[in-house]
């Protein structure tokens, strides 16, 4: 009869313990993979990158989304920063998990998620216009998400509208792909980006036009590769003083 006793004591306290074991892994395990902290190294991110994107692209998008754009003053032509130089650019500006990231004109969002997986941004933020390259964007974020890579602390947003309206006060580090955006819609970025936070870095693959003026300074200039070339200018910038905002001075 104690016999009993203690074999039936002895199954209750094993399947106890057992189960404690299994509760305190899968709850430090969902833990850990929600406080992503955006440490993956390079070849690990891309090697993911390529995966999630193998099946999507940002070339080739409606005629009418191409005249939506058109129609905003953007530039529909679409190419992409290589993995390579994004990790260079970043990489030098050591950023640190008080940056926050926007990409005007994001495409299908690559760019935004290799910062977010190997940088400790804070935020990332795609902006685009063309409904086709927004979709893949949020699809592969959805992914990454499955994946337990998405940290709510560190937030990605992928927004649809034309970043000319984008509200960018948070800004530290902006990237524009520049290289096709008509002097008309530089001008007008250069005038946004002037009124954000002292210390702003502007990547863009085209000069800011009368960065003096706007009291931006050139601190670096690379040539890197991009999907359509090898060798690409680059330049970075940094906002020494934030311009006032004129409208709100009238
Ligand atoms: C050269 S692509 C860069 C893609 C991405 N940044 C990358 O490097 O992988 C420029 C993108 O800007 C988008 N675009 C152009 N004007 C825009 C605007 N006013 N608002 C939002 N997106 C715009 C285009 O649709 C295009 O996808």
């Amino acid at each position: 009869m104690q016999k009993n006793m203690l074999r039936r004591n002895y199954y209750v306290i094993t399947i106890t313990m057992l189960l404690t074991i299994v509760g305190v892994y899968f709850i430090t395990s969902r833990c850990n993979k929600n406080n992503f902290q955006g440490d993956m190294p390079f070849e690990q991110a891309t090697t993911l990158l390529g995966e999630l994107y193998k099946d999507k692209s940002g070339f080739g998008i409606p005629s009418e989304e191409t005249e939506i754009i058109r129609s905003r003053g953007g530039a529909p032509t679409y190419g992409e920063i290589s993995y390579k130089a994004v990790d260079t650019i970043l990489n030098d500006l050591f950023i640190t998990d008080e940056d926050v990231l926007y990409d005007l004109g994001s495409g299908v969002g690559k760019m935004v998620l290799q910062s977010y997986l190997s940088f400790p941004f804070k935020k990332v933020v795609g902006v685009e216009l063309s409904t086709k390259r927004f979709a893949q964007s949020v699809e592969v974020k959805d992914l990454l998400e499955e994946k337990g890579l998405m940290n709510p602390k560190r937030p990605i947003l992928f927004l649809q509208e034309d970043f000319t309206e984008s509200d960018l006060d948070d800004a530290t580090v902006v990237y524009l792909g520049s290289t096709c955006y008509s002097l008309d819609l530089m001008n007008t970025l250069v005038k946004k980006l002037s009124k954000l936070k002292k210390g702003l870095w502007v990547i863009t693959l085209k000069r800011l036009p009368d960065p003096e003026e706007y009291n931006f300074t050139l601190i670096k200039e690379y040539r890197l590769p991009m999907s359509w070339s090898k060798s690409s200018p680059v330049h970075v910038y940094e906002l020494k003083e934030q311009m006032p905002n004129r409208q709100s001075q009238v």
